[in-house]
């Protein structure tokens, strides 16, 4: 039996949350979320005016040092990033290591983690100065890894990183170059990348960043924190979700098939839940959603591309939000739903979904974590409800039936 009040007077105050969904884990100047109405804001600046109005990098700045950056600072800042977006050259024989089909995720958590072994002169987590280098160098070469996982399952050699070019150009150009052709980033792809990471770039104590700061508390070193940080966004409850997001539609297939999922989703004995939709926090649209919904129909614009996957999950969208299940639950597209579609129109391949989420959320892992080591704090420690056997005595096992 759960004894609550039996710890209640042992330590004085003990609560049981299951999922945290009421245990706030720090205290954090970063990101504000009023999940009720819908708001997200990034060090006090609304998210709609950073998405119309910034790029990432500006927003990665904001996030990293509390302030929009004045254009010598924002120089600098990107004149360093673009100094780390390299990786060594044995980061590149590692990673051609892998079986040519492993996932994404899979290549970034093992060779993110690996970071510590190639920067290990670096690592005092004490050192604020070393910590910065460290923040630099894991937003600057997350894309470079990223584009190598990639272009290690197409078979193709390693792109360096082209550093006349802007973050997310650099990025689709190490993803989509190869040598017999040449490759023109447009401009239109860039700018959309561009503002899916800045959406994707922080969400307070979500799971992988709650993951990097349990880490960090052990004083564990930021690569150590950051791939733990992506293996817990892998899971499709998490950032896992676009990828399972596309995977849904295309089975879906049509729209005259979708009242028939709307309802498998609510089938209390069928797992299948509609991906992209619900949020712990959200119990109004999430905002990011809004954002990618406008912007999926102007890049299918601007790319002069069509997909009926579009029309298939707006008509998701309105058959769920019409329907007591979700309107009762408060469940409504998360900035999931939509990203996906984005991403195809880009050339993405699906496997690279969540690869790309983590590229933008590894502003906000590290943002959190320089927050985290900069403030006095203790290990985190959860506790346990225990509901095992009580004491018995050992049997040796000849004596055991
Ligand atoms: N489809 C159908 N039913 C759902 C869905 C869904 N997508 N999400 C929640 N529900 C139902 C649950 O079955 C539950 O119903 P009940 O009260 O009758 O038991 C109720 O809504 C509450 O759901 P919980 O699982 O308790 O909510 P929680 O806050 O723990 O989970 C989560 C949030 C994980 C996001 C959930 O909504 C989900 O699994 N969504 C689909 C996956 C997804 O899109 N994840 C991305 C989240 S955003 C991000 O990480 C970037």
């Amino acid at each position: 039996t759960l004894d609550i009040s039996r710890l209640h007077s042992e330590l004085g105050y003990f609560t049981y949350d299951p999922g945290y969904g009421a245990t706030a884990s720090c205290k954090s100047d970063i990101t504000y979320i009023d999940g009720n109405e819908g708001i997200l804001r990034y060090r006090g600046y609304p998210i709609e005016q950073l998405a119309e109005n910034s790029s990432f990098l500006e927003v990665a700045y904001l996030l990293l040092y509390g302030e929009l950056p004045t254009s010598d600072q924002f120089a600098a800042f990107d004149r360093d990033i673009t100094y780390h977006t390299m990786v060594h050259e044995k980061v590149n024989n590692f990673i051609s290591g892998f079986h040519y089909n492993a996932h994404p995720m899979a290549i970034l958590s093992g060779v993110v983690g690996s970071m510590a072994a190639f920067y290990h002169d670096k690592l005092d987590v004490n050192d604020p100065e070393q910590r910065d280098l460290a923040a630099k160098r894991l937003i600057a070469k997350m894309p470079t890894i990223a584009a190598a996982a990639y272009r290690h399952y197409m078979g193709w050699p390693s792109a360096y990183p082209r550093n006349s070019l802007k973050y997310s150009e650099r990025f689709l150009h190490m993803m989509f170059s190869v040598p017999a052709e040449d490759y023109e980033v447009n401009p239109v792809a860039a700018k959309a990348l561009d503002l899916l990471f800045i959406l994707h770039a922080d969400h307070e104590q979500n799971a992988s960043t709650s993951t990097v700061r349990l880490v960090g508390s052990t004083g564990a070193n930021p690569y150590a924190c950051t791939a733990a940080g992506i293996a817990a966004l892998w899971g499709p409850a998490h950032g896992g979700a676009n990828e399972a997001v596309l995977n849904m539609l295309n089975e879906i297939g049509s729209v005259d098939q979708v009242g028939k999922y709307v309802e498998k989703a609510k089938d209390k004995n069928d797992p299948f839940r509609l991906m992209g939709f619900g949020h712990r926090v959200y119990k109004n649209f999430d905002p990011r959603a809004t954002i990618i919904r406008k912007a999926c129909h102007e890049v299918l614009d601007d790319l002069g591309q069509a997909d009926p996957l579009l029309d298939l999950a707006m008509e998701l969208e309105r058959i769920a939000l019409e329907d007591d299940y979700f309107v009762e639950r408060k469940l409504y597209p998360n900035v999931d739903f939509y990203s996906g579609i984005i991403y195809k129109a880009l050339g993405i391949p699906t496997s690279m979904f969540t690869a790309m989420f983590a590229i933008g959320r590894t502003v906000g892992w590290v943002s959190q974590w320089l927050e985290q080591s900069a403030t006095p704090h203790r290990i985190g420690r959860p506790r346990q409800v225990y509901t095992g056997a009580g004491e018995r005595d050992y049997v040796p096992i000849e004596r055991r039936n």
